[in-house]
């Protein structure tokens, strides 16, 4: 019984919010900016206050003020995570408010952050969830791949487009995509870090070929321009056109000849 006493007490008090659970929750996209509430309920001014930020059990220093000094006024000490990120509101001292915005969140900004005023002693938990967005993240993430697409032969009335994928982990989706985002259907073949597609397209038309790693939240995409000079169907036009002219010809010198015979025959009568 001890035991588990002497287990909780340390758990509370190592780490309290996992415990308690009654923190707030804040969700936010990465690279937008997230507003961390903290506020005293007594709402008493904390102008002349000690207030400190910090991030997990670690205990990274986000933020520190203590009587109008902080770190975006000279204070030292901020962890390099968070340089130049955190501000704080003014404005709102007054209040009780000691709320922070984080801009330019990052994934790795999200954990537990705990807001501790001092005298007296009074600490918040606030969970910060960044979500990953699906974007380009080559060159970030090892395993992170680009597409390449090229043409690989070509006639006037085809051409034959392979797009490849090499060196990429997690298993990547590749599809190809014509320019309305139409998904093609691709001749595909497959190994363990590199996939290729081929197809063969008969219309004029900006073709794309769009790689997604779900796991990472990477997507990278490579274009190509196909011109397909299209020679039978601007043949079949100009037979129109042609054709189209005798039908016209046609019709007017029976319509003249119509008229003269007509106009005789009224004469003769
Ligand atoms: C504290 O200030 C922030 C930023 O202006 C605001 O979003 C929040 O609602 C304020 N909290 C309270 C309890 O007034
Ligand atoms: C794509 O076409 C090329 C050239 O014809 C061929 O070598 C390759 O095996 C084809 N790949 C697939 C996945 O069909």
């Amino acid at each position: 019984m001890q035991l588990i006493m002497c287990l909780v007490f340390v758990c509370v008090w190592t780490f309290p919010a996992v415990i308690s659970g009654a923190g707030v929750r804040v969700v936010v996209e990465e690279d937008s900016d997230a507003v961390l509430p903290c506020s005293l309920s007594t709402k008493e001014s904390v102008i002349a206050k000690i207030f400190d930020w910090r991030k997990d059990e670690s205990q990274k220093e986000v933020f520190f003020y203590d009587s109008g000094i902080h770190y975006n006024n000279g204070r030292t000490g901020q962890d390099e995570q968070f340089r130049g990120r955190v501000s704080h509101y003014e404005d709102q001292l007054m209040n009780g408010n000691a709320s922070i915005k984080i801009q330019n969140t990052k994934v790795a900004d999200s954990g537990i952050y705990s807001c501790i005023f001092r005298h007296p002693r009074q600490n918040f938990y606030i969970e910060l969830v960044v979500e990953r967005l699906l974007r380009d993240r080559s060159g970030e993430i090892p395993g992170a791949s680009k597409p390449s697409i090229t043409i690989l032969d070509a006639t006037k009335d085809w051409s034959l487009l392979q797009c490849e994928v090499q060196g990429a982990s997690p298993e990547p989706k590749v599809q190809l995509q014509d320019g309305s985002g139409n998904i093609l259907p691709a001749e595909e073949r497959r190994g363990r870090y590199y996939v290729t597609l081929n197809i063969t397209v008969t219309k004029t038309d900006h073709y794309l070929c769009v790689l997604t790693q779900e796991e990472i939240s990477h997507q990278s995409r490579a274009e190509t321009f196909v011109f397909i000079s299209d020679a039978g169907n601007t043949t079949d036009g100009n037979v129109g056109v042609v054709i189209g002219g005798i039908v016209v010809v046609v019709v007017v010198v029976v319509v003249v000849v119509l008229v003269k015979l007509r106009s005789r025959f009224v004469r003769r009568c």
